[in-house]
């Protein structure tokens, strides 16, 4: 690796602002002097990731990741260090020193200048050569978005690059490897691209790795030719206008993926500014990881037609495993034979956004998808559907969203969610019945919130996630949790439509009891009761968790991570301790 003159770090490091950097890149809320965040390096539901501004460092006390501004970089952005430390050394001004440069990049900062020279003559053959300006501007695209994307023409020749850049057999290899020309069988050296409009491909710094060639003359196959994979360029892991997308806002609240080069340049020329494309290949999780790691929302648009739902089908699954909280996925289904360039081009600016408002959402794609060809009236087609639908939720990560899928997915199948049967605490209906068990009064914290629940259920929505108290080992805990959940994702729901919910399920006759249970407390007061309830609950967990872990070290030293959470529980319980103390 390369070498940076500490000193040079040094001062790039004073010049950067982490909180900047970091907040540019995930929402960070301020709590006293220092920052606090989701970590974007594990999945979490609780922020544990913190910046400090005085420190100019990041920690995260979930997976203890942590760091500079430039370690941020190197992570998050899946850099290698020197594009990291140029970057930063741009935001701050600053030119990275010059020897180190030219030694780090292994011939990189090489085939990266024969990539622009490349881009540079296609862009000045375009403004010589009649037709292809013809076919650009019969296509509608303006000269400013062509300066933009920096469109060109590979003239119709087998060696117009090659000429231009390809002066002597070292500068041929530098060709060769950067994809730009082919050798034939007899090892002749010829141009790749011959008679093409040329979309240079930019990486996430705006640097140009490849090319999509689109034909102008009728009837050439293949009517896009791109860059073969070299070592700049891996198509799976690139999105075509990601680098001009990010660069048209400072904070891109959403993305839009297409199909086409044509969709998004023909979506900037409108304004949409956010589209980028995939480069001929089904999505990658890789690329949908980049997509979220730009913007929290994506929106993905297909054809409406079988390939295009097909396409959105792999979309979904390399989706799903990407869902951490916050992120979501949304679909929108073009009419037959139409493309978003046709689209906008025909409708404007303002009904393709409408279009994007009304796309669907990921959840609702994935059960549609999953329930097409199922009958959900029988009890054989709810089992093939639970079976279709279980291992592709177990890909999605912990959190909300995987607690609603689960939520949707028990409702439609009338299954328990399969933690409850992983977990092993009794059967549903054992658990249920110990909340009724007297046809009383309730005994228990947890009869007694379940009871208040069934019977008033806009209580739910006064309760956040985490729910600590779901893990606590008490009988009905998980009903609870699950009635919660559901609650929250149907908001308006009163006692008799949540029964109607739980329909067809073995503890349905439970709840029924339940609700007409009569309860003591006057409903007024359920509120604060429901409140009450829970955060005792949540003080019941910590007690389990902290007992837990003392009794795992009884018997053994505990692991660094085990200890750290028995601390952190210790410190949590002393907290509720005196706060409900000062309150109560
Ligand atoms: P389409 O065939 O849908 O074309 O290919 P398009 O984008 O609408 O193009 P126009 O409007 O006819 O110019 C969509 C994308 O699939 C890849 C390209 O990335 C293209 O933008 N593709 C398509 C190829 O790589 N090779 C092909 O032969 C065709
Ligand atoms: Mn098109």
């Amino acid at each position: 690796m390369a070498r940076i003159p500490d000193a040079f770090l040094d001062d790039l490091l004073a010049r950067t602002d982490i909180v900047a950097l970091i907040g540019e890149r995930i929402e960070l809320k301020r709590a006293g002097r220092e920052f606090h965040a989701r970590c974007p390096f594990h999945d979490e539901r609780t922020p544990s990731f913190t910046v400090s501004p005085t420190k100019q460092f990041y920690h995260c006390f979930g997976c203890a990741a942590h760091g500079t501004a430039l370690k941020f970089l190197m992570e998050y952005e899946r850099l290698e260090f020197l594009d990291a430390v140029e970057d930063l050394a741009q935001r701050a001004g600053l030119s990275v020193p010059r020897e180190t440069h030219a030694r780090h990049s292994q011939g990189f900062e090489e085939l990266y200048a024969v990539l622009a020279a490349a881009g540079s003559f296609f862009a000045s053959a375009l403004g010589g050569e009649a037709k292809a300006l013809a076919y650009i501007n019969g296509r509608g695209i303006d000269a400013s978005t062509q300066r933009a994307f920096g469109l060109g023409y590979a003239p119709d020749a087998w060696d117009a690059l090659k000429n231009e850049l390809g002066g002597d057999e070292r500068r041929l290899r530098l060709l060769d490897r950067a994809g730009l020309v082919s050798r034939s069988d007899n090892g002749r050296v010829y141009d790749k691209f011959r008679d093409r409009l040329m979309f240079p491909i930019e990486d996430r710094r705006g640097r140009v790795i490849a090319f999509g060639g689109r034909v102008i003359a009728a009837g050439v196959e293949p009517k896009y030719l791109n860059s073969p994979e070299t070592p700049l360029f891996h198509k799976g892991r690139e999105l075509f206008g990601l680098h001009r997308a990010r660069q048209a806002q400072v904070r891109l609240e959403r993305l839009i993926v297409v199909e086409g080069y044509m969709d998004v340049v023909a979506l900037a020329q409108s304004g949409i500014t956010q589209a980028v494309a995939t480069l001929g290949t089904a999505v990658t999780a890789d690329q949908v990881e980049l997509m979220f790691r730009s913007a929290q929302d994506v929106y993905f648009c297909f054809d409406g037609d079988r390939a295009g739902r097909a396409a959105a089908w792999r979309a979904v699954e390399n989706t799903l495993p990407r869902m951490r909280d916050g992120r979501q996925a949304h679909f929108l289904f073009l009419p037959e034979g139409q493309d978003p360039d046709s689209i906008v081009r025909a409708e404007g600016a303002t009904l393709f956004e409408s279009r994007l408002r009304d796309a669907t959402p990921l959840s609702q794609v994935f059960f549609d998808e999953l329930a097409r060809d199922v009958n959900t009236d029988s009890i054989e087609g709810r089992a093939r559907l639970a079976e279709r639908i279980k291992p592709m939720l177990e890909k999605v990560p912990d959190g909300a969203f995987r607690d609603l899928m689960h939520a949707r997915a028990n409702e439609l199948t009338g299954m328990r969610p399969a933690s409850a049967a992983t977990r092993g605490a009794g059967a549903p209906p054992a658990a249920a019945r110990a909340v009724a068990r007297s046809g009383h009064a309730p005994t228990s914290l947890v009869r007694k919130a379940v009871a208040m629940l069934v019977q008033q259920p806009s209580l739910a929505l006064a309760i956040e996630p985490p729910y600590r108290f779901a893990v606590l080992r008490q009988p009905g805990v998980e009903l609870l949790a699950e009635l919660i959940v559901h609650i929250r994702s149907h908001p308006d729901l009163h006692t008799g439509q949540l029964l109607d919910h739980w329909q067809g399920r073995d503890d349905h006759p439970i709840l029924v009891k339940i609700a007409s249970l009569e309860l003591a407390a006057t409903p007024e007061t359920w509120g604060v009761e429901f409140l009450e309830a829970l955060q005792k609950l949540d003080r019941q967990t910590l007690d389990q968790q902290i007992d837990d872990l003392l009794a795992e070290q009884s018997k053994r030293p505990l692991t660094a991570t085990e200890g750290k959470t028995l601390w952190q529980a210790l410190q949590e319980r002393s907290r509720v301790d005196l706060a409900s103390h000062q309150s109560g």
